[in-house]
């Protein structure tokens, strides 16, 4: 790997002397603490041939009061290990004060899209996501930027505020990693307890037969009032959202083609996750 760089102006020259070359780049953001669906975005640029470059950066503003930005893990030696080992070219890890300098003022909002959801239950969250990403493309200025499926609302802002703003980016969505059990891969389950990790692959396992049900013609509201039911039953905490809804424009929806969206709570630990109908 190339190395890591940690200032915008870095970032720029390493782009530059890769396009002197002829390469075209890819962009892979990221807030750290890598598992191997990070690392399948890293070969989803690195297959198209391209330089592809990490950004590692816990983003401040897409956290609410009183969310888990303190306890979201840190550990930048052993991500630059792993993308070292999965061929990615170079690490973007700004400091806080590089990306969000004193006086920094501009917020991008897109608006409808970030209303439902974890917009719903996380304000002010889409809105920090769409600020750091909308650099980072501007900053890296890369062909492609790549996004996992798993986080399928963020993916459809995205698209929506590349398109809204001309950014000259191609985005692309990969398919979400999961493990063996069905539980989809994320950063955040290495603080489930043994028996929150035992339970939580019954939401996937759900979300799958509803939407294989409501495929088939069966009409949602009893099934995902049932769904809601068997997750209470298994330990599960407060579901935010359990919901069918249009896969582009999110509105809600009662029939295919549609993607059934979750978010619940297991401890202290909040999972999403999305299939399609
Ligand atoms: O999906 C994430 O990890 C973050 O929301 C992102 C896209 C890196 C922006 O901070």
């Amino acid at each position: 790997m190339t190395g890591i760089v940690r200032s915008i102006a870095e970032l720029r020259g390493l782009v530059a002397a890769w396009r002197r070359e002829g390469a075209g780049v890819a962009l892979v953001p990221t807030m750290g603490a890598l598992h191997a669906g990070h690392l399948s975005l890293v070969e989803a640029g690195l297959s198209r041939g391209l330089r592809v470059v990490v950004s590692i950066f816990v983003n401040p503003t897409q956290f609410g009061p009183n969310e888990d930005l303190a306890k979201y893990p840190r550990q930048e030696a052993a991500d630059v290990a792993l993308l070292s080992a999965a061929g990615a070219h170079a690490a973007f890890c700004p400091a806080v004060g590089e990306m969000y300098p004193a006086g920094h003022a501009t917020r991008v909002d897109v608006k409808g899209l970030t209303d439902c959801l974890c917009g719903a239950a996380r304000p002010g969250h889409f809105s920090g996501m769409a600020t750091v990403v909308t650099k980072l493309l501007l900053q890296c200025l890369p062909d492609m930027a790549m996004f996992g499926e798993k986080d399928w609302q963020q993916l459809q802002v995205v698209r929506r505020l590349v398109r809204d703003l001309d950014i000259p980016v191609a985005i692309v969505g990969c398919p979400t990693v999961r493990e063996a059990d069905g539980l989809a891969l994320s950063s955040r389950n290495a603080r489930l307890s043994p028996a929150h990790r035992a339970a939580a692959p019954l939401l996937n396992r759900l979300m799958r037969d509803v939407a294989a049900k409501v495929a088939a013609g069966v009409s949602p509201t009893p099934l995902l009032e049932a769904a809601r039911g068997a997750l209470a039953a298994a330990g599960f905490g407060p579901v935010d959202y359990l919901e069918l809804r249009h896969p582009e424009t999110l509105a809600l929806a009662e029939a295919a083609p549609a993607r059934l969206f979750a978010a619940a709570w297991l401890g202290d630990v909040r999972l999403i996750d999305n299939v399609a109908v």
